[in-house]
């Protein structure tokens, strides 16, 4: 079993659960502690990329939510 689960939500973010690190371009880190989720944008409209701020239920994006 995986230490980390990343859940498609319907027509929304990527829900990440369990413990990892996110680094961005320049080196800079956000950890998320084991036993908390995060969700990650998908539909580009967030104000906090790459987190998810609920932009998309305003945008009323659409994607594919099934893992082939
Ligand atoms: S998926 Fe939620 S703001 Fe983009």
């Amino acid at each position: 079993m995986a230490d980390v689960k990343i859940e498609l939500r319907e027509n929304g973010p990527m829900r990440v659960y369990g413990a990892f690190e996110l680094v961005d371009k320049d080196g800079n880190s956000y950890t998320q502690p084991e036993g908390q989720w995060v969700t990650l944008c998908r539909c580009g409209q967030s104000a906090n990329k790459p987190f998810c701020d609920s932009a998309h239920r305003e945008c009323n994006f659409e994607a594919e939510s099934k893992a082939r």
